[in-house]
This record gives structure tokens, C-alpha cells and sequence, in this order.
């Protein structure tokens, strides 16, 4: 399993990502603080991340009643990948992905 990474985004935001097999990169986690929300800080490290693994696959998974997660990623420009079943005990997960 490769290193866990993190970008600051600042006043408790982040967003955590390892490199997967091949040219894949796995976001675990992005989270904004509240205040902070809907001000740009979450597209602004998924642009500091673009920039630092471009030209590999970037996949994101989240929960299917995480309705503001789910706007975030497709406004960014990432596609649903997949519904994946029963992911988080008995909710399913929408795996969204990007090729940079
Ligand atoms: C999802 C999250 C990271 C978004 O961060 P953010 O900094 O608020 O997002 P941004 O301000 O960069 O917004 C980018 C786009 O996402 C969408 N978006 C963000 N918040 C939204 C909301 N509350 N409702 C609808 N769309 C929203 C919008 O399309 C927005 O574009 P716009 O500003 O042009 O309208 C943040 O809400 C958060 O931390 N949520 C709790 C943790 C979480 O659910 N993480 C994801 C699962 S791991």
C-alpha cells in the first residue's frame, strides 16, 4: 500500500490521496470546513492535486446519499464510474473517476 498524502487546504480542510497500481491515484478523503464550504476550497485542491499527479487516473468514491459530494465531483469534471453495491454496509457508493 503506498503512502498516504495530504493537501492543506487550510483552517482544518484537506484532502488525502495515495497512488494506486498503474497510473491510478485514489482520493480517501476530502473534506472543507464548514464555514469554508461552497467558497471554492475543495475545487482548489483538486487542482493542486491535478497538478501534482497529471497524467494519471483519479478516482473518487463516496456515499450514494452524499448528494453535495456527488454535484462536487461532476462539477469538476469527473464522470460516475460505477455503483458499487452495499459498499458502506447497506449503502451503496458512487465511484467517480478522471483520466488528466
Ligand atoms: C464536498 C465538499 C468537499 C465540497 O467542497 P467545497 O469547497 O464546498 O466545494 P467548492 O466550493 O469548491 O464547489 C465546487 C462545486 O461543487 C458543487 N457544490 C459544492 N457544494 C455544493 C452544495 N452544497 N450543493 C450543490 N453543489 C455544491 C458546485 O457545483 C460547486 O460549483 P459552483 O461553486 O460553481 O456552484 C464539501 O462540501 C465537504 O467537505 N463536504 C463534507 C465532506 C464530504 O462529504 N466529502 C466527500 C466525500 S469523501
Amino acid at each position: 500500500m503506498s503512502e498516504l498524502k495530504k493537501i492543506n487546504g487550510g483552517s482544518g480542510s484537506y484532502l488525502e490521496w495515495r497512488r494506486g497500481s498503474g497510473r491510478t491515484i485514489e482520493i480517501l478523503n476530502i473534506h472543507v470546513n464548514r464555514p469554508d464550504r461552497k467558497k471554492g476550497v475543495g475545487k482548489k485542491m483538486i487542482k493542486q492535486l491535478k497538478s501534482t499527479v497529471d497524467g494519471n487516473l483519479v478516482f473518487a468514491i463516496t456515499r450514494m446519499s452524499n448528494r453535495i459530494a456527488k454535484e462536487f465531483y461532476k462539477k469538476i469534471g469527473f464522470r460516475e464510474i460505477a455503483v458499487l453495491g452495499k459498499f458502506y454496509g447497506s449503502e451503496d457508493a458512487v465511484m467517480f473517476g478522471i483520466d488528466l
